[in-house]
């Protein structure tokens, strides 16, 4: 290895000390351990959920704040409770949920679903990104889902559309925001073992890896995008799912 090449490697920092994060989804599944890998980074960890919270980390780097992401009021109570000591670096926002198979579904299934997985997306971005502009930049990342590319297996409409939304919106937010410094990108998990995804088994065989993602699969993606390792990447969809979209 050359010395360039030690320096780098030496450079390639997931650290993310004396930063202030916000994790939404943080009462399960993939938010939970995202919660806890960031607060392992070094991250202030402002946690919110509609659940209560309990992530298995010490409570005093995580700072649970229970609400609803689709309204506006609590995500603007959040951002601003997140930027109030220590200067907003990132949110991380896992909250969503899932629908049913088909177009039998009560209109007011179709609005839960878009509220609760692309509404919020848009609230976090307008209420996030100038606090992380002020804060000097940092990053945003929603959580997608491979139903939002290939409109999945076993999600419904609302879902399949919300998923696809988000990485829409991320794709206009990181181009109209890249000058502020705020980089704004997707995760699109595959089949993750988490209870939403225990309620909808997808078959292993349509996972070319053989076997379901762990919820730290996607929050070391998520940490990798919102460190200064991933600083350069805008405006992706990273698809972290086994292989299952090849
Ligand atoms: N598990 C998978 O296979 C999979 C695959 C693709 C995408 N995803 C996405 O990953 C994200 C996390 O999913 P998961 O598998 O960890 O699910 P999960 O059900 O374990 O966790 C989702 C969390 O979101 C919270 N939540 C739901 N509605 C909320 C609201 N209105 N306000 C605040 N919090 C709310 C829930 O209380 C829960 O704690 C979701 O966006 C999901 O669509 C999951």
């Amino acid at each position: 290895m050359t010395d360039t090449e030690t320096r780098a490697a030496d450079d390639l920092t997931l650290r993310l000390d004396g930063r202030s994060v916000i994790v939404t989804g943080a009462a399960s599944g993939i938010g939970r351990r995202t919660a806890e890998l960031f607060v392992e980074a070094g991250a202030t960890v402002t946690a919110c959920d509609i659940n209560p919270i309990e992530a298995a980390t010490p409570h005093g780097e995580l700072k649970p704040i229970v609400g609803d992401v689709g309204d506006e009021d609590y995500v603007e109570a959040v951002v601003a409770a997140a930027g109030a000591t220590t200067p907003l670096s990132a949110i991380i926002h896992c909250a969503g949920i899932f629908d049913g198979p088909g177009l039998d579904a009560d209109i007011s299934v179709w609005r839960k679903v878009i509220d609760t997985n692309l509404t919020s997306g848009f609230l976090f971005l307008k209420h996030g990104i100038p606090r992380i502009e002020e804060a000097g930049g940092g990053a945003i990342v929603l959580i997608g889902s491979v139903s939002g590319i290939n409109g999945g297996y076993k999600s419904g409409p609302a879902y399949a559309a919300s998923k696809a939304g988000v990485h829409g919106l991320v794709k206009w937010a990181a181009r109209r925001y890249a000058p502020t410094g705020v980089t704004v990108n997707a995760v699109a998990p595959g089949t993750i073992a988490t209870p939403m995804s225990a309620a909808a088994v997808v078959p292993t065989k349509l996972t070319p890896l053989g076997h379901a993602g762990d919820p730290l699969d996607i929050a070391r993606a998520a940490l990798y995008l919102a460190s200064p390792a991933g600083s350069f990447v805008t405006g992706t969809v990273m698809v972290v799912d086994g292989g299952m979209t090849i």
